[in-house]
């Protein structure tokens, strides 16, 4: 068992991979571009796309390095309402007008955006880009709506990746990213190992190191958003993970979480149950004393992150439901690292507060 839980993956040993075709995870979105970055994805896209008008409407619920491309270019950026149940307001998705690029996702692995099929149909008659944000549900297995023009995705979110952010579509060209800035990668690469290092031995020192690092690769994309490719190191990576048994554990984990907190009566599980299709991201839960449970959980070395902070363009307007998931939601670490001992400490832990 790990003395930890939670927070950033990390690498052991360096492993070498020679011919890179992309795995079917990423290959059933179609024609794809692999950047360092999801932002950097984003960025990709808005490069080579004109869209009728220079206007995005994204979900109220969303983290705030998804609007950093658009600013950059320049789009006025409008959002929907999401409801408590992570799903669009279609209602609130319906009452705008003359939208140039929409974006859409589902959450934490599920099809959280099914209902969407009519508000999309309505606005592609208007000559709308529509987008599907696949980073939560990058690895579930559901059939994506046939109004998809593209598809915008982080990697590196799922497994021990330094880069890792995809631009795909099923049924449009995609230019590939030119530059090359492998700065970001560098310093996660060592971070990965730090990390892995200290997983093993436990020095302090190491820690700060890699939390240090951690910190400034993430400084780095915050300021710079442009479209840069992947490096090599973390694309042999990608065609070397293990995407059954990442799935597998992954199911195992949210299964057993959900069994064991069933009962609770402080907090409100977001999913109760996974269908076939469904890859979980997380285990989250909504809970009104989060950031008193956060800490508690802090202290016996789980860290479970919080998605997402609020974005300052989204506190400006009023969303009741999608402010009353920011200000309550907890994510639940269920990755493939862990195994069946991690979650019942994480269950004992949280029964017993
Ligand atoms: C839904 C979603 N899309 C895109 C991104 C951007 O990914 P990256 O941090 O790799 O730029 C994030 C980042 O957290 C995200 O949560």
């Amino acid at each position: 068992m790990y003395s930890e839980i939670g927070s950033e993956f990390w690498l052991e040993k360096l492993q070498k991979t020679s011919n890179i075709t992309l795995p079917n995870w990423l290959s059933s979105f179609g024609e794809a571009a692999l950047t360092t970055s999801g932002r950097g994805a984003i960025t990709l896209l808005l490069q080579q796309v004109i869209p009728k008008y220079k206007t995005v409407l994204l979900p109220s619920y969303i983290c705030e390095s998804v609007l950093l491309p658009f600013i950059e270019k320049g789009y006025n950026c409008y959002f929907y309402e999401i409801n408590e149940d992570l799903s669009p307001n279609v209602d609130s998705v319906m009452s705008f007008q003359n939208i140039g690029v929409f974006l859409h996702m589902g959450y934490f692995g599920f099809q959280t955006n099914s209902n969407l099929k009519d508000a999309l149909k309505h606005l592609k008659k208007d000559s709308t880009i529509v987008v599907e944000d696949i980073t939560h549900t990058l690895f579930s297995a559901f059939s994506r709506f046939e109004y998809n023009d593209f598809y915008v995705g982080s990697i590196r979110k799922w497994f021990g990746l330094p880069s890792g952010g995809i631009l795909a579509s099923s049924s449009r060209s995609i230019n590939g990213p030119i530059l090359r800035n492998d700065n970001f990668s560098k310093i996660r690469t060592d971070a990965l190992f730090n990390k892995g290092k200290y997983i093993k031995l436990e020095d302090a020192d190491l820690k700060d190191k890699f939390l240090n690092q951690f910190f400034e690769a993430e400084t780095i994309i915050d300021h710079d958003v442009a479209a840069y490719c992947i490096d090599s190191f973390s694309e042999g990576l990608i065609t070397l993970l293990d995407a059954d048994k990442l799935l597998q554990k992954r199911k195992e984990n949210f299964n057993e979480l959900s069994k064991g907190l069933k009962n609770s009566n402080y907090f409100e599980p977001l999913f109760f149950e996974l269908n076939e299709n469904v890859c979980p991201m997380f285990y989250p839960i909504l809970v009104n004393n989060r950031d008193q449970v956060r800490k508690h959980l802090t202290q016996e070395k789980i860290y479970c992150p919080v998605h997402w902070p609020i974005p300052e363009q989204v506190i400006e307007r009023d969303f009741s439901s999608a402010l009353y998931i920011y200000n309550n939601i907890l994510s639940i670490p269920c990755d493939q690292r862990y195994g069946i001992t991690e979650m019942n400490k994480i269950i004992s832990i949280l029964k017993s507060m």
